[in-house]
């Protein structure tokens, strides 16, 4: 069968192919732990999934506003304009299935083939793909590991920049190092915007996933609320991956191209989850404050269990739910120096499921230092303290 060219650019998230691994693995009746895909183990908050039965019930389910129903747009609106200290009206947010449709739409609105992105690698997976897929140039830059985080290599970003450089993909409280960018670090990249006329695509998908302190926004900074569309998701927060549901926000002349793509690609978001949504940013509010307590946990035993780990260093980040160990001495140890090998390896005499840096994006030209990355949102603690024994007993084997 001849496929259409462009699919040959398409990438994915091969996080998913990690996943059938482990679930082939377990199918053989091997016990699996699964660290490798950032879905969640928690239910949706009680108080959400009837608001959204109700909806159900009373009849909400047929099609609805392409950009999502008015009442949503709206208390979305205040939340995202108190949390991130912007003033932004309903006509600025438009309703999506999920937080992932803001990037390739993103990409649609304003990408040109030939154009330059700047985006981070490793990062999520589907930046890359998508910028491939719709004929941008892909301009990957780097994070440094610090003493107590990774930083961007704003130099090395600098030097990716040409006078075709359009666009950059920011993930502050980032997937897969859970890094928080300094405010040295958003002024720099704020004055990089500005300089080079710059749109940004800001994925704030883990703004509300930090344990300590408050998430500042990038588009808070002078001049960037203009430029700048949030990817916004209800997945995490409230605990509903499965749900599918987020929200693009920015610039009207963005959001209502945005919108003219849901007509085309969609026609509207589910709509009766759309009223589970609302309860979720206007009701009760201990539901996504169970879900950070119970990650909290979580981060704490991994950060210890996997620091006690000959050859490994675990940084402990503030925010989202994974965890980037470099774990360059205990694959040499081990005689690895691929990837792949040790990952497929410790699943297999362990049945520790991780992901690896290569799940991230193409690796960058002089990377010498091995990570992987384990997504503690999908697994409980006593499952936590068996699946990383078994891990040090394996590096130590
Ligand atoms: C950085 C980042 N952006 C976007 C998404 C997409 O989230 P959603 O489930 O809302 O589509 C994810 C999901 O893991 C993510 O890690």
């Amino acid at each position: 069968m001849k496929l259409a060219e462009r699919i040959a650019h398409l990438g994915t998230e091969t996080a998913f192919a990690v996943s059938a691994e482990a679930a082939a693995f377990g199918a053989t009746g091997n016990k699996v732990y699964p660290f490798h895909l950032g879905d969640m183990n928690i239910p949706t908050p009680a108080n959400v999934m009837e608001a959204a039965v109700k909806a159900m019930k009373d009849g909400k389910t047929g099609y609805c506003p392409n950009a999502g129903i008015p009442r949503l747009r709206e208390v979305l609106a205040a939340e995202v304009s108190a949390s991130r200290g912007v003033r932004y009206t309903m006509e600025n947010v438009v309703i999506q299935p999920g937080g992932k449709p803001t990037i390739g739409k993103f990409l649609l609105t304003l990408l040109n083939p030939g154009d330059e992105v700047l985006y981070p690698s490793p990062g999520y997976p589907i930046y890359e793909s998508q910028i491939e897929f719709l004929g941008g140039i892909p301009k990957p830059y780097r994070y440094l590991e610090g003493e107590r985080t990774f930083t961007i290599d704003l130099d090395a970003l600098r030097r990716q920049i040409t006078p075709a450089t359009r666009l950059l993909v920011l993930n502050d409280l980032q997937n897969p190092t859970g890094a928080e960018c300094s405010s040295e670090e958003r002024e720099a990249l704020a004055d990089i915007v500005l300089k080079h006329d710059l749109y940004v695509l800001c994925d704030e998908a883990y703004f509300d996933i930090r344990y300590d302190g408050h998430s500042t926004s990038f588009v808070s900074l002078p001049g960037m609320a203009e430029r700048c569309v949030i990817l916004y998701t209800f997945s995490k927060k409230f605990a509903m991956t499965g749900w599918r549901l987020g929200a693009s926000i920015g610039p009207k002349p963005i959001v209502d191209v945005i919108a003219k793509l849901n007509v085309n690609d969609e026609s509207c978001s589910n709509h009766f989850i759309q009223y589970g949504a609302i309860e979720g940013l206007t009701g009760d509010p201990s539901g996504p404050r169970r879900i950070l307590s119970i990650l909290k946990e979580r981060r704490d035993l991994c950060v210890e269990l996997l620091n006690a780990i000959p050859g490994i260093h675990c940084l402990r980040p503030n925010a989202t739910f994974y965890l980037f160990p470099n774990v360059t001495r205990a694959m040499q140890a081990k005689g690895f120096d691929d990837y792949e090998a040790f990952r497929r390896a410790l699943l297999h005499e362990t049945g520790v499921s991780v992901c690896s840096r290569l799940h991230f994006g193409r690796p960058l030209a002089g990377e010498t230092q091995f990570y992987i990355r384990l997504a503690y949102s999908g697994i409980d603690l006593p499952e936590i303290r068996e699946g990383l024994t078994r891990f040090r007993q394996f590096v130590e084997g």
